[in-house]
């Protein structure tokens, strides 16, 4: 299985952007890898698109806030003789408020998945794309990557590092044909608002796209190699914005964001 055609290796499919990416790239006849923590959502899912799409699903149950995870995915997948030339860093979660009230063990898991298995996973899977002169990394930024959010402070942290580091990535591989996009989403209609509560704030109130516009816009973009990718217009004006005013004034305006999660 899975050899003769590109294969994609996706973390965090079991719902949301991960499920939707997936779908995209199903529809496109590469072989997929899921990865996330729920064993029979994964079964579940591996039927209904093998079903569907008639591709060749792998299924990995790890929860990547173990430090060993992404170790035991690569051994794995080499030991069942799976290639991968496109990785997707999609799998994470938000622990939301004020930092005096959050709970530091989710906020250190947060960072755990986000960024250390983001890159360790990059590391291990970057030598066959380098081998092969061919990859493709999209990594899952947040328009939190563009600046300090208070309310939401280890969260926007973690997807500042995805977008920093993608970046200075994708400037090292660009001679090596091998691209580095990232995904800049602003309010997506998934399970991560429920659950983080943050589901009646502002942000998720309003403009919330589908995760199928956010997937589709992701590996169209991804596909013509472009650096960053921020869905719809509404977000592209919140993210100039951003760029553009200084913190004094975006530190008084963000909160309003997340206004009642304390
Ligand atoms: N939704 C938004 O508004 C929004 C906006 C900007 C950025 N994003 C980013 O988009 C990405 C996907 O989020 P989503 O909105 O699709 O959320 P979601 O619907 O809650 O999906 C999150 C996925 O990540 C997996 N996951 C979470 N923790 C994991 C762990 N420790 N190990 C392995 N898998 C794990 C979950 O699977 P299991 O529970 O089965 O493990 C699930 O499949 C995240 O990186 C998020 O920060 C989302």
């Amino acid at each position: 299985m899975h050899n003769g055609k590109k294969n994609v290796l996706i973390t965090g499919t079991t719902s949301g952007i991960g499920e939707a990416l997936a779908k995209q790239f199903a529809t496109r006849g590469y072989g997929l890898v899921f990865v996330s923590r729920s064993k029979e959502k994964l079964i579940k899912q591996k039927t209904a698109f093998e079903r569907k799409y008639s591709v060749p699903i792998y299924i990995i149950e790890k929860d990547l806030c173990e430090e060993n995870a992404p170790a035991e995915i690569y051994q794995e997948l080499k030991e069942v003789g799976i290639s991968i030339h496109i990785l997707v860093n999609n799998a994470g979660f938000n622990e939301c408020g004020a930092f005096s009230k959050t709970q530091l063990e989710k906020e250190i898991d947060m960072i755990k998945v986000h960024d250390i298995a983001t890159t360790r996973l990059t590391k291990l899977f970057l030598p066959n794309m380098m081998k092969s002169k061919w990859g493709h990394i999209l990594n899952l930024g947040s328009i939190g990557s563009y600046a300090p959010f208070p309310l939401n402070a280890v969260y926007a942290a973690s997807k500042a590092y995805i977008l920093n580091y993608s970046l200075a990535l994708r400037s090292e591989l660009k001679s090596k044909n091998i691209n580095v996009t990232t995904l800049t989403p602003g309010a997506t209609k998934t399970e991560f608002a429920e659950k983080a509560g943050i589901n009646h704030t502002l942000l998720f109130s309003n403009f919330v796209l589908s995760s199928d516009k956010v997937a589709s816009k992701a590996v169209k973009g991804m596909l013509k190699k472009k650096a960053v990718i921020t869905p719809g217009i509404y977000n592209k004006l919140l993210v100039l914005s951003m760029k553009i005013t200084p913190y004094a004034i975006l530190q008084k305006i963000s909160p309003i964001f997340y206004k009642d999660v304390g």
